[in-house]
Formats: structure tokens, sequence, C-alpha cells
């Protein structure tokens, strides 16, 4: 009896030996993975695709805005946690830690109806791999850039994202010089910042002291082409959704198109706030199917019959709330060359409708005086005219004529 008891309590304690052993072991295992997962992650390269936005302040609906309460008028904190990192296990601890950190600094009401509708980033189950994974890293990234510029209920009201390739810094500087440095206007806060990929080594030199100086370029490690405009725009919107998650909106332009910032202040004045997008609307368009086009989709790259409708390239407007929204559902949505049409393919999936509105599309036409200054009066964006050299310096006089216009300051830098 006595030998047995002895053994009993002997295996018992080996039993609990053993248990104390797993369980500790998995802990460690535990703090190991988080710890590597938050060196990679402020690295921001072995883990390329993860989005984290937490703890944000978070602009509300007007309805929301409208409160009684003044204090209720302030932008309140929303939490939100997007993940798309697909080296991530889904549901390690790790997973759900921010949210909770980022809920316990900051234990503010959530609005039901503020969250997105279809959350982005719902972790897939391991090993599933992403449709269109986004495997670039910042090499420019000024994560300061819009931060500091926030107002004092900690928002910027338009984020202005333009698309240039990396040797056009003679354009950048003229936008810099002209609608690009109204940064206060009327009250409103505009952020301008300037997106290109990577070319050759002496051309990123250049671009180095160019951003050394004005700090305003945004530039991932993927090879700056037009066939990889959508990466650019993507590249934006994440950045927008990490650095810049209190833009109210973000109008995204190409380079060549000059912005009236008077008259898009005014618009963002009446404009939704959240689940909106307008610009110059592609109601129906079909895929090019002819092999000599430039812009041949073939079947296997989009085998729909047309596009969804979609907002014209050259420019566009979008409540912030989009950038996390669209980077989030892009890496799941099969990859499009056509960065416009792309953006309506995941704006029809997250059920976002985009508007159209006339002052986003018009191409100046200088032999026609009084139609051009009309265009200028009144659009948002327009094209400053045919691709050619001495139209781009047209941006000078139209700058100058559009202050003129409206007669008002503008803070610059
Ligand atoms: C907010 O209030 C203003 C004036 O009090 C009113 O004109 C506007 O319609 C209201 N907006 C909403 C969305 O309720
Ligand atoms: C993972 O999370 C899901 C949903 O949160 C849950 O249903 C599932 O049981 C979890 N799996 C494991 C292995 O913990
Ligand atoms: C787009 O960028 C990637 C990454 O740099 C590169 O491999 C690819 O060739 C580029 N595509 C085009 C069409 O230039």
């Amino acid at each position: 009896m006595n030998v047995a008891e002895t053994l009993m309590t002997r295996s018992g304690k080996l039993m609990v030996a053993v248990l104390f052993v797993i369980w500790a072991g998995t802990i460690l295992l535990v703090i190991d993975t988080r710890r590597n997962y938050t060196d990679r992650g402020s690295r921001d390269t072995e883990c390329p695709c993860r989005l984290q936005r937490h703890s944000d302040e978070i602009p509300l609906s007007p309805v929301q805005a409208n409160a009684s309460n003044p204090e209720d008028s302030k932008p309140k904190t929303i939490v939100k946690v997007l993940k798309y990192c697909r080296h991530e296990k889904s549901n390690s601890t790790v997973g759900r830690q921010p949210s909770q950190s980022g809920g316990e600094k900051s234990p503010q009401r959530l609005p039901p109806n503020d969250r997105p509708a279809h959350p982005p980033g719902k972790p897939k189950p391991p090993g599933r791999k992403y449709t269109n994974p986004h495997p670039y890293y910042f090499t420019m990234k000024n994560p300061g850039a819009c931060k500091q510029f926030t107002n004092k209920h900690g928002y910027v009201d338009a984020l202005c994202l333009v698309l240039t390739a990396p040797g056009d810094s003679y354009m950048r500087s003229l936008i810099r010089k002209t609608w690009g440095s109204a940064k206060l206007v009327k009250g409103k806060r505009i952020v301008t910042m300037f997106l290109l990929g990577r070319r050759d080594a002496e051309t990123q030199h250049l671009l180095e002291l160019e951003n050394n100086h004005y700090h305003d370029i945004i530039q991932e490690n993927f090879l700056d082409s037009y066939y990889n405009l959508t990466l650019k725009t993507l590249m934006g919107l994440r950045w927008a959704a990490q650095l810049c998650p209190n833009a109210r909106y973000i109008m995204k332009v190409d380079v060549d198109m000059f912005v009236n910032v008077y008259n898009l202040v005014d618009r963002l004045d009446t404009a939704p706030t959240l689940n909106f997008a307008e610009g110059n609307l592609k109601d129906v368009t079909e895929p090019i199917r002819n092999r000599q086009s430039k812009w041949y989709t073939s079947r296997d790259v989009y085998p729909d019959k047309t596009y969804p409708p979609y907002l014209d390239g050259p420019a566009y407007l979008i409540s912030g709330d989009l950038s996390a929204r669209i980077f989030g559902t892009s890496l799941n949505v099969r990859f499009l060359p056509w960065e416009d049409a792309y953006m309506g393919i995941i704006m029809h999936r997250i059920g976002v409708e985009p508007r159209f509105n006339g002052k986003y599309s018009n191409y100046l036409d200088y032999d026609n005086m009084q139609d051009t200054l009309r265009k200028i009066s009144q659009s948002v964006a327009f094209h400053l005219g045919e691709d050619k050299e001495e139209n781009r310096e047209n941006i000078l006089m139209v700058w100058n004529y559009v202050r003129k216009l409206n007669d008002i300051p503008v803070l610059e830098e």
C-alpha cells in the first residue's frame, strides 16, 4: 500500500511537473512571438503588409458632429485595429492585444454605425494567402508630415496625394510653389504629399536630397512605372491609413492636375464625411481586349464584360475613412494596372458608390481664354492642358489668377 501510494503521488507530482513545463513553454513562446512581431512591425520591412490603426481620432459624420452638446462635436476616439499581416497567426493573443491596449488608453464610446461596414482586416485562416499582397516597404515615409499639421481637434481637412514620377522634380517644385503651398485655406488644413516608386540609384540620391529639404515624399520600394500606378495609389492610401488617419478627405491627383484649393475647401463643407467618393464618373467602361493597345487587358486579368462605375484617375476625392478600407480590401482583389478602374472594383466591393461631380474633369484650352478662366474659377481640379513643356509653367499663371479671384491669403511656408 505504502509503496503504491508513494508511486501515485510520485506520478502525480511528475504529471504536475510536466504540465508546468508545457505551460511555461507556451507562455515563453507567446512572449517570444510577440517580441518578434513588435520588432518586425516597427522596422516595417519583414511584415510589409501590416497596417495598424488604433486609438485614432476619426472625425465624426456630420450627424454626430451636430450633437447639441458642444463637447460632443469634437472628434471622438474610435478604436480600430486592422491587421493584414499574413505572417501572423490569426488567433494568437498577439493579434488581439493592440485593440485591448488601445481601448484601455482611451475608453471611449464606440458608436456602432461609425465602424467600417466591412472590416477589411479580417484575419484570414492561417495558410491562405492574399490574392494581392502588398509586399513593399516605405523607403521614404515622413511619418510626421501629417500629424504635425493637425488642428486642435487632431485632424487635417484634406490630404492631397500627388502621383509623380521620380524624375519629375521640376513639376513637384512648381506645385510646391503654387497650389501645394496653400496649407491653410479659409481655416482648413491641407497636407500635400508626392507619391513615387523607385528608379535608378542616381535618381534615388537626388530624391533623397529633395526629400531632406521638403519632407513631402512618400516612396515604397516598387519599380516606378506606368503599369504600377495602382501600387502607387495603394501606397498613398496605406500611408494615409497609417500616418494620416485623421484626414477627413483625401484627394488623389496626377501631377499634371491643378487643384483649386479654394474650391476644394468649399466643397468639403458640404461633402459627406464617410463612405464618400466623387469625381468624374465613368459609368460603364469595357476592358480593352485589343492586344495592340497600351491598355490591353486579358480575360485572365479581368474576366468581366465591364468595370463597375469608377472615378476617372486624374483627380478624385474620397472621405478619409476609405483609406484603410480600400487598402485593406485591395489585398484580396486581383491586381489590375488601371488604378482608377481598380479603385472602382474595390469601392463596388465595399459598397461605396462613386458619385459624379463635374468639377474634377476639365481640360484647359488656352485658345479659348474665356472658357479657360471659367473652368479655373469653377473647378475643384483641372488638367493644365496638353502634355507639352510650355503648358507646365502655365501653372504659375493659373495660380496667380486663382489667388486674385479669391483674394484670401493662404499660409505659405
Ligand atoms: C447641423 O446643424 C446645422 C445648423 O445647426 C444644420 O444646418 C445642418 O443641417 C445640420 N446637419 C445635420 C447633418 O444634421
Ligand atoms: C480562433 O478564433 C475564432 C474566432 O475568434 C474561434 O472561433 C476559434 O475557436 C479560435 N481558434 C483557436 C484555435 O483558438
Ligand atoms: C512593378 O513593381 C514591381 C516591384 O518593383 C516590379 O517587379 C514590376 O516589374 C513592376 N511592374 C511593371 C510593369 O513595371
